[in-house]
C-alpha cells in the first residue's frame, strides 16, 4: 500500500469514528452557499448548532429568512444572509461580499461551497454552449472567484477550512452527466491545485466532499420516480461535514472525501 493510500484509509477511519464536541465551531464564522434547501440547509443548521455564526447564501431570500429564524429559535448565534445568483454575479460583486463579511462579522473561518446547478441528464450532443457556460459558471468558476475574494479573511483566520462539494459523477464521469460532471471533475482538480498552493499557509486547507445519493430536490431531478427509502438524508452526512470544517481535519488538504 502506498503512503497516499495509507493516509486515505486512516482519514476515512478517523471520519467514521468521529464525534464532534458541542462547541466545535464556537466563535467561528462559516459561509454556506446554497443554504436555502437540501444539504446546504441542514449543514447550515448543523454548523450553527455546533456554535458557528453562519452566513447563509442562496438566491431565494424567503428560504434564507426562514432558515435564519430557525437558527435563532434553536438558540444559535445570529446568522447573516447574503443573497446572490451565481449566474449573474460579477467578480466585483464578490469583492463587495467579502468586504461586507469583514465589516459586519470581522472574520471568516470556513466556506462550504454547496450551491449547484444541474439541468436534465442528457447526451452531450443535446447540450448547448449556453447550458455549458451556466453549468461551469455556477458549479465551478463562480465558487472559485468567491474563495479568491475571501482569501484575505481566510488567511487571517487561525484555522480556515474550505469545502467544495463534488459528486460521484465528477470523480467517475459517466454518460449523460455532461457539463455538471465536467464541472465537478473540475472542482476536484481545483481542490488539488489550491491545496498545493496553500501548502505554505499551514492555517488553510481545502477538500472536496462527495455526498453520494441524498434525498433532495436535485436527486429528484436527476432520478425522477426513484424510491426514496434507499437514499441518505442530509442529516446522515453531517459528521463528515463537521469533521472537514472543524479542527479535526487540520493537515488534511487536497483530498476527495466520500461520505
Ligand atoms: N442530492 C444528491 O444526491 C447529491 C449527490 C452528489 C452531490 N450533490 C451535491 O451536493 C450539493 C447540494 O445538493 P442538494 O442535493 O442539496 O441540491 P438542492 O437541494 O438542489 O440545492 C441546491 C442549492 O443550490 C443553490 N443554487 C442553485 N443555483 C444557484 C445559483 N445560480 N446561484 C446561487 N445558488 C444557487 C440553490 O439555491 P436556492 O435555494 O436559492 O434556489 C439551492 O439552495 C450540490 O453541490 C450537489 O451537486 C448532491
Amino acid at each position: 500500500m502506498s503512503p497516499k493510500q495509507f493516509f486515505y484509509i486512516a482519514l476515512m477511519n478517523n471520519i467514521k469514528n468521529y464525534k464532534a464536541s458541542k462547541d466545535l465551531l464556537k466563535d467561528r464564522v462559516i459561509l454556506v452557499t446554497g443554504a436555502g434547501q437540501g444539504i446546504g440547509r441542514v449543514a447550515a443548521l448543523t454548523y450553527a448548532r455546533y456554535g458557528a455564526t453562519v452566513i447563509l447564501h442562496g438566491r431565494n431570500i424567503k428560504k434564507l429568512e426562514s432558515l435564519y429564524d430557525e437558527i435563532e429559535t434553536k438558540g444559535g448565534a445570529q446568522a447573516a444572509i447574503i443573497p446572490f445568483d451565481y449566474e449573474k454575479v460579477e467578480g466585483k460583486d464578490l469583492e463587495v461580499v467579502a468586504q461586507a463579511i469583514n465589516s459586519q462579522l470581522g472574520r471568516l473561518d470556513g466556506i462550504l461551497h454547496n450551491a449547484a446547478f444541474i439541468s436534465s441528464l442528457t447526451q452531450l450532443e443535446n447540450q448547448s454552449l449556453e447550458q455549458w457556460l451556466v453549468t461551469l459558471r455556477v458549479n465551478l468558476a463562480a465558487p472559485i472567484a468567491l474563495t479568491r475574494s475571501c482569501l484575505p479573511l481566510l488567511k487571517a483566520s487561525p484555522d480556515a477550512s474550505v469545502i467544495m462539494t463534488s459528486d460521484t459523477h465528477g470523480h467517475y464521469p459517466a454518460a449523460y452527466w455532461g457539463g455538471y460532471a465536467v464541472a465537478k471533475a473540475g472542482v476536484e482538480a481545483l481542490v488539488k491545485i489550491q491545496a498545493q498552493e496553500w501548502e505554505v499557509h499551514k492555517n488553510m486547507r481545502i477538500n472536496a466532499l462527495i455526498p453520494g445519493p441524498v434525498n433532495t430536490s436535485q436527486r429528484a431531478k436527476t432520478h425522477p420516480g426513484e424510491a426514496k427509502h434507499g437514499l441518505s438524508r442530509p442529516q446522515d452526512l453531517m459528521s463528515t461535514y463537521l469533521y472537514l470544517m472543524g479542527p479535526a481535519s487540520q493537515g488534511v488538504s487536497g483530498e476527495s472525501v466520500f461520505c
